[in-house]
This record gives structure tokens, sequence and C-alpha cells, in this order.
């Protein structure tokens, strides 16, 4: 009797060590031996994570990331590591650490143990001041949990932080402090990624870089970086491009004097403020950050948005859009959500989301004098007559109020968009290149019904959560999250999103120096989600009749 209750206690424990046997345990990296842990998907399915592996020692502050000492014995990883050293959403306060130079691992395994599998290595946004490579957990798993992806698009799924805000990217514009420190993590993180991943069953030489806003501009200049060469194979940027005006900081002297002023650091003689900089409390230099997003600012949000990469004539030697020829090796997909500016645009003119409120004609010219500074009183008229030509004698509040949304979305995300897309297709030799517009109706409840896909709203779908959280999401989230996940790891795959291990609903068509067609993402594709020429209007204004118009020469605020 007792030997038999034993016995039923212990068979599902053997049937289950062997169904889910397939995992590589312990494997040696270059700092030392790691460990992670299984998790089952289906029957015959898991995936291995490891979390917390250190790709580079604790950096010194302002300085390029150095190489791990190693350790002995075997690392447990099996926790996320702290993300580094940020300011909080509300920017009262900071969370974080200066140790924080991390990375997570997703491993798809089958019956048995895989190998040689594409690897795709994300990089969170976050606007270049706050993020982590396993941000916004929500009941259980963090929004960039790679166990979906991996499992279902069978790749490899690798999650890196870097250090963002003052720590990541402040800079004097010279070597003193020459920024990008942010950067240079990233491409830290995907060094070690192509000299260690052999071990954990990928494809050194078939990396796939992706990323989202501030991790889509980075993925951008990872790719136009000459450090770049042979590294990886291809790049996704979602929602953002080197090219998107807060992706650049073309002043970082003035900024960095506004942040010394904040911690008490004299400006008068700039090597003092350089050593006073360098003698100041990171959390103190962390929180100088002049940024105050939930209240309406003075001028557009975009202008706030300061802290960013800057041409440090290394690994970013010249303006990004003369960089493009580095870029020409790789295959690029990019686009954009039909709604990306409405975040922006709701700070900017809050009056499109209040439903009594009226937008007005003078609300939609201030906003974009305040966009199209550097072309004074010529801009305005040319911008504004562009965006009311569809108006009509007596505009809608609904079609203004969209307009608004469609200004910033044009202007921070989709027209940069554009043009990295047809530099990179035009410098290409042999590398694709691929566009999409994702237009899914927006899940967040309380906005005006004429919003569509507001700004980040694809990584729950990317990341799979509709498979792992049923609560909240129905059969075409499903449908949706299955596509973009076929789609995207074909993609890192073949360099063909339409080719690989995941069937696609329709074909995307590459895009080309004279064709550019684009997907439409959204829960139902077909042939007819392919158009051409995604915003050509507003693409050809900005980068033809807006860039010829004389720059008045700009009164920039000390
Ligand atoms: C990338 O991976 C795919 C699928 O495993 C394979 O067919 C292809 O040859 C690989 N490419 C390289 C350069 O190894
Ligand atoms: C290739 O990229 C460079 C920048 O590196 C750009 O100036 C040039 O216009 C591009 N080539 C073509 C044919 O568009
Ligand atoms: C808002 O504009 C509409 C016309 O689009 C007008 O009928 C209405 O009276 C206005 N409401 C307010 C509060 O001004």
């Amino acid at each position: 009797m007792y030997s038999v209750k034993l016995l039923l206690l212990v068979l599902p424990s053997i049937f289950l060590n062997s169904s889910s046997a397939a995992k590589l345990g312990v494997v040696q990296t270059e700092g030392g031996k790691v460990e992670g842990k299984s998790h089952r998907m289906g029957l015959f399915q898991t995936v291995e994570v490891f979390k917390g592996i250190p790709f580079a020692d604790i950096p010194g502050k302002w300085e390029k990331p150095k190489p791990h000492p190693g350790w002995s014995g075997t690392l447990k990883a099996t926790k996320y590591r702290d993300r580094c050293l940020q300011v909080t959403l509300l920017q009262k306060e900071t969370h974080g650490s200066e140790d924080c130079l991390y990375l997570n691992i997703f491993i798809p395994h089958g019956r048995s143990v895989s190998s040689n599998l594409p690897v795709m290595i994300y990089l969170f946004g976050g606007a270049f001041l706050l993020g982590a490579s396993n941000d916004v957990a929500y009941l259980g798993d963090s929004l960039y949990d790679g166990k979906e992806m991996a499992d279902r698009g069978e790749v490899i799924v690798i999650t890196v932080n870097y250090r963002v805000g003052t720590l990541g990217f402040l800079s004097t514009g010279d070597a003193r402090l020459p920024g990008n420190y942010g950067l240079w993590d990233q491409h830290a993180a995907i060094s070690w990624v192509h000299r260690n991943i052999k071990a954990f069953g990928g494809n050194p030489d078939n990396i796939t870089i992706f990323g989202q806003s501030a991790g889509a501009a980075s993925v951008s200049y990872q790719m136009l970086s000459p450090y770049s060469k042979g590294l990886f194979r291809r790049g996704i940027s979602q929602c953002g491009v080197a090219l998107s005006p807060w992706a650049l900081q073309r002043n970082p002297m003035a900024l960095t004097k506004k942040i010394a002023r904040k911690v008490g650091c004299k400006t008068t003689n700039e090597d003092a403020m350089v050593e006073c900089l360098k003698m100041s409390d990171p959390i103190g230099l962390t929180k100088a950050v002049p940024v105050c997003l939930p209240v309406s600012p003075p001028g557009p949000v975009l202008d706030l948005l300061e802290l960013s990469p800057v041409v440090d004539g290394d690994f970013i030697p010249d303006e990004p859009s003369k960089l493009f020829h580095h870029a020409a090796q790789f295959d690029y997909l990019a686009g954009v959500n039909s709604m990306d500016g409405h975040l922006f645009a709701g700070v900017d003119v809050p009056s499109i989301n209040k439903k009594q409120v009226n937008t007005t004609v003078e609300e939609v010219r201030s906003l974009l004098a305040g966009l199209t500074k550097e072309k004074g009183s010529a801009g305005v008229a040319s911008a504004y007559s562009t965006y009311s030509s569809h108006w009509g004698s007596l505009p809608q509040q609904e079609v203004i109020k969209k307009t608004v949304a469609d200004i910033e979305t044009d202007f921070l995300f989709l027209v940069p968009t554009q043009i990295a897309l047809q530099l990179h297709a035009a410098n290409s030799s042999g590398a694709r290149t691929f566009s999409y517009l994702y237009n899914m109706k927006t899940r967040i409840p309380g906005f005006p019904g004429w919003v569509e896909a507001e700004h980040a709203e694809e990584l729950q779908y990317l990341f799979g959560h509709p498979f792992s959280m049923s609560i909240g999401y129905f059969p075409r989230h499903r449908d949706l999250s299955g596509y973009m996940i076929a789609y995207w790891t074909n993609f890192a795959r073949t360099g063909d999103p339409n080719t690989g291990n995941n069937r696609v609903p329709a074909s995307w068509p590459a895009f080309t120096k004279h064709h550019h067609p684009y997907l439409t993402i959204n829960h139902k594709i077909s042939k007819s989600s392919v158009s051409f020429d995604l915003r050509s209007e507003y693409v050809n204004y900005w980068t033809g009749t807006y860039s010829s118009l004389p720059s008045v020469t700009a009164h920039t605020s000390p």
C-alpha cells in the first residue's frame, strides 16, 4: 500500500523529467559557467531562460563598458538584475543601479537540444531616459519576456540593458565627455552575444537586432556605426530611426551646462565643470534631467527629449544621414504605428483628447510653429497649408484633432523612417529592405474614437502576450500576435519576412530604390494589406518644400 502510493508520487515526476529533458543545463561562457531555468511551453517544447548574465563589468562613470573579469563556480542565472540607474516615471525619484550591464537569454527546445538557431537581440525604448530589458511587469511576466516569441518563432531571444539618462548620454561634444555610453553598452552586448551564443545553441552569423522607439533609433545607430561590421546581419526599427528629430543631440554642451547648474557645478570654466560633474553624486546627476512630461511644457514636448546620442567622431563618425553606406550590408525592416505621435500630441495640444473642448486653428498653428522654429514664419505657413489642405471650409472637430496627431506622427516618426528606408534601399547591394504601417485600433480605454495605434502598442503582440495571458485578449489579438511573430522571426531566419518556419497571411514585397510598398499590419492581413508610397504627399512636403526653405538663425535658449 505504502509503496504503491510512493510509486504514484514518483511516476509523474519521472514522466515529466523524461519528456522535458531537452535543456542545456550548465553553459560555459567566456566569463564562467551559467545555469538557467527551463519553462514548459507545449508537450515537447520548453524554453530555457538565463536571466542576468553580465556582458561587461560595472561601468565607470561616462566611460566605455569594460570586459567582465569573470567568476568561479556556476552563476545561477535565474533572476533579472537591476535596471540602469534612472528617474522613475514621474521623475521625482530614481531607481536602478550603476551595476546594470546584464542580458537575458530565451532559448526554445523541442525533443532535443537546439543548435544553430537564429538570434534576435532586443533593445528597449524609453527616450534614452528610461527603460530596462525586463520592463513593465504586469500580471507576472515583463512586457519584453521572450518566451512566446522564442517558442513560436524558433529563435533565441535576448534582451539587454544599456545605460540611459545622464549616465548614458551626457556629452560635452568633445573628448572630455564624448557621449554615447549607452550605445557602446549595446555594442558590447551584441559583441558578447556574437562571441558566446554558439554555446547556447545560437548561430553567431545569424543575429538580428530589433528595438522600439529609442531602441529602434539605437538599432539604426548600431547599423550606421563602422564598429558593427560583421557583428550582426539584420536590423528591425519599430517607430524610431537615427534620423528622428529626438534621436540626435546637436548641442550637447548647452545641455551639459544646464545639468551642471542643477547639480551645483560652476559652468564658467568648462574643464572645472567636467571635473565637478565627475565628482557629483550619480543619483543627483540622474535626477537633474530637465523633463516634466505629465505637466504641459512651454514648447513642444520634443524639445524636452534632450539626452540622446551625439555625433562623437568615433562610434557615430558623422551626421547619421551620411552614414548609410555602413548600413548597406544589413537587411532592414522598419515601420511606424499609425498614431505614434498621439501621445506627444496629447501633451502639446491637450484639447485633442477632450470631447467637450474644441481644438482651434490657432492651436494647430502654434504646434507647427514650435516644430518648425528653424524655418521661421515661412515654415509655419507652408506646413499649415499642407496639413489643412484637405479640411474643406468647415472642418469637423474630429478632422482637426486627428490632423494634430498626424503632424506629430509624421514629424517625430513616420517621415524620418521613410527617409531611412529610402537611404537604406538606395545604398544596399543585395541586402533587403521592408516597410510597414501598424494600425491595429488602440486597446487603451478612454481615448477618442479616431485614435488608431498608439506608440508602443505593437509590443504586446510581438512578445506574444495574447497567448501567455488570456485575460483581456480575444482571438483577433492572437491572430495579430501570430502574424507579427511569424513575419519578424522569418525575417531573422532568412532576411525575408515571408520565408521561414512560420506561415504568413500575405506576401510582403520588398521596398526598393524605385518601388515603395508597405504592409499594413493589424488582425486582418490579406493581399489587399499591401499598399504603396506611405503618406508620400507629406513625406515629399517635409523632404522637399520644407527642407528647401531657408533656415532663420535659430535663437536657442542657453
Ligand atoms: C541562418 O539560419 C538559417 C536557418 O537556420 C540558415 O538556413 C542560414 O543558412 C543561416 N545563415 C547563416 C549565414 O548561417
Ligand atoms: C547612400 O548613403 C549616403 C549616406 O551614407 C547618402 O548620402 C547617399 O545618398 C545614399 N546613396 C544613394 C544612391 O541614395
Ligand atoms: C465646436 O466646434 C463646432 C464646429 O465644429 C461647433 O458647432 C461647436 O459649437 C463648438 N463648440 C464649442 C464649445 O465651441
